[in-house]
């Protein structure tokens, strides 16, 4: 049975694959219409969510397939003090694959030992985040045409941010990829995401608390909240919460073909008088999400062989 548990848990050539299944379903939708018919998707989301929930019970259903599942914990048995195994093993008696969203670090991992169908990550506390990063991999795809040789700015929490850490660990093993990380210290990224991903890649990095003078490098920006649901407290969110704030402004030296994403929700850190500038792909990201969730279930099953 294979999971999704971390965006390295698929070869290069899979996303590859996993790609142009997703520009196939884009260009003929009604080629996969019936796909899932009379598959289940369970969502578990033991934390709150509106893109990548709705994107995947969006996309079960595109697939003719179906979805049941909890949106928090509290109306689980969790709430009960039943263990994410049992869960896991309990929903596997009742979907045919399940996408799990959970605070704890390492959570979906933990289920994968005792579920019988196809898990996959739908975010692990600050730890990864994986079909976000296929969400983010198909739009750089779309946009850039190619993974390789692309300066990538990082901008934002970087130290919580686990699509951040995901993105990073994924276009690092592309040719010729550097990364700008974009923080204020106390938000850089962990430093096992340097000694253990970005030093033995051989990427070319650098840490800068400003945008502004990297701003002209940049093919990608890729901008993150500030995420008070990670600070131990109030006082410390208050301090960071506005340290990056992208307006048109900070844009005039930026290249034409810049592409600026997010993974979304945004609280103030675009301002929204940027959603009209051509290089604002993170809306058109979003919908990405939904199509490559489409190609991830219809691949997982096949490979599970539940289809
Ligand atoms: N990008 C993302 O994970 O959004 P949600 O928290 O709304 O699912």
């Amino acid at each position: 049975m294979r999971h999704l548990l971390d965006t390295t848990d698929l070869s290069l050539g899979e996303i590859d694959e996993l790609i142009s299944l997703a520009e196939d379903i884009i260009e003929n939708p009604e080629k996969y219409q019936d796909v899932c018919k009379r598959k289940k998707l369970a969502t578990l989301f033991f934390e709150p969510s509106t893109r990548t929930r709705l994107s995947f019970e969006a996309a079960m259903m595109e697939l003719g397939g179906n979805v049941l599942g909890f949106s928090e914990a509290a109306s689980s048995s969790a709430s009960k003090g039943e263990s994410v195994e049992d869960t896991a093993r309990m929903v596997s008696c009742y979907a045919d694959i399940i996408a799990m969203r959970h605070p704890l670090e390492g959570a979906p991992r933990v289920a994968a030992r005792k579920a019988t169908v196809p898990i996959i990550n739908a975010g692990d506390g600050g730890h990864a985040h994986p079909t976000q990063t296929l969400t983010d991999l198909l739009t750089i795809y779309r946009e850039k045409g190619t993974f390789d040789n692309l300066t990538i700015g990082l901008c934002g929490d970087l130290k919580f941010g686990r699509t951040v850490h995901s993105l990073i660990k994924a276009m690092s093993r592309y040719s010729n990829v550097k990364f700008v990380l974009i923080s204020p210290k106390e938000l850089s990224v962990p430093e096992y995401i340097k000694t253990d991903v970005l030093e033995p890649s051989g990427c070319e990095y650098a840490e800068v608390e400003q945008m502004e003078a990297v701003m002209p490098q940049l093919d990608i920006l890729y901008m993150t909240r500030i995420q008070r649901e990670r600070f131990f407290s109030e006082e410390e969110y208050l301090k960071h919460k506005d340290a990056f704030i992208l307006d048109m402004d900070k844009l005039q030296n930026a290249k034409e073909s810049l592409t600026i994403m997010h993974p979304l929700p945004r609280v103030n850190e675009i301002s929204t008088l940027v959603d009209d500038d051509p290089r604002a792909k993170y809306f058109e990201q979003a919908l990405n999400g939904k199509y490559i969730r489409m190609a991830l279930i219809i691949t997982l099953l096949k490979w599970g062989e539940l289809l």
